[in-house]
């Protein structure tokens, strides 16, 4: 009998990790398999065409690995790599492989969330000029006027564990009046970048209250246990022992260390080339 295969779940970095924990919250059955490029972050200010092979060659590493599906846990990765990969890369493979992107299952739910329709989108300088969320909020909820502003500086402050410092207090009023500037009008803002869950407490101290804020993580959670339900040829193939591997591309150690502070427990990892 062949193998059970695994949930294959990738980021540039620790960004991943916050969709992780609310995949695993909701579907804790199942076996995973995380990989974060850390040795290459931040993919944000990279082109079109290097994002698109670091996300190639992670997502093809991660078939090596038992992987039948891959998330990309990555807005950059999602706005810049997805589509090749679904419409050239995984036809030319022949494979039963799915890659699954975060963008759809995030921009579904603004619909519902705001009254203003004037929402407000922070993520990287990537995401934000690849106009990924504003095709599908066009498509999906034309009435809703989305305004974008790249936060360059906070995914290298997640990234160097300066997420809690005071320091960060200064980028994150940055972008966010900056962004206010531009909409004043704007009542819900989404979190379009995976770390910056981890900047959550100071990014909600600086929004007025009555701004509500859209974390992607249990978006994507909920979209995953839905889309398992309606392929069960591949939730058949799943390994069920509630298990996760965590791998890196830099040192093991320092992936370990970070990631179980963003955790909230103990986590081992090991190095990987991709
Ligand atoms: N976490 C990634 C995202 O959601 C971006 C991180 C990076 O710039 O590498 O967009």
């Amino acid at each position: 009998m062949a193998s059970k295969q695994v949930i294959g779940v990738f980021d540039s970095g620790y960004g991943g990790l916050t969709i992780l924990q609310e995949i695993r919250a909701l579907l804790p059955q199942y076996d995973y398999v995380y990989l974060g490029d850390n040795a290459r972050t931040p993919y944000g200010n990279r082109s079109f065409e290097v994002v698109y092979q670091f996300t190639r060659q992670a997502v093809l590493k991660l078939f090596e690995m038992q992987c039948q599906l891959v998330i990309l846990a990555c807005n950059t990765a999602s706005a810049k790599a997805l589509r090749t990969i679904q419409q050239h890369d995984l036809p030319a493979l022949g494979s039963d492989k799915r890659v699954l992107g975060i963008i759809r299952p995030t921009t579904e739910m603004i619909g519902s969330l705001t009254k203003t329709r004037h929402v407000g989108l922070l993520g990287t300088e990537g995401t934000i000029s690849s106009g990924s969320y504003g095709m599908e909020t066009r498509k999906l909820f034309p009435d809703i006027v989305l305004t974008g502003q790249a936060c360059p500086m906070w995914v290298p402050l997640v990234e160097n564990g300066e997420a809690a410092s005071d320091g960060a207090d200064y980028f994150v009023r940055q972008y966010i009046d900056a962004l206010l500037q531009k909409d004043p009008d704007i009542d819900l803002v989404v979190l379009a970048c995976t770390h910056y869950p981890l900047l959550y407490d100071k990014i909600r101290r600086y929004l007025p209250g009555h701004i509500q804020i859209v974390n992607q993580g249990p978006l994507v959670a909920h979209s995953l246990q839905d889309y398992l339900q309606r392929h069960q040829e591949i939730a058949q193939n799943l390994g069920q022992n509630g298990r996760c591997a965590y791998y890196t591309t830099e040192q093991s150690d320092k992936f370990a260390r970070s990631a179980s502070v963003f955790l909230q427990r103990s986590v081992q990892a090991s190095h990987l080339d991709i």
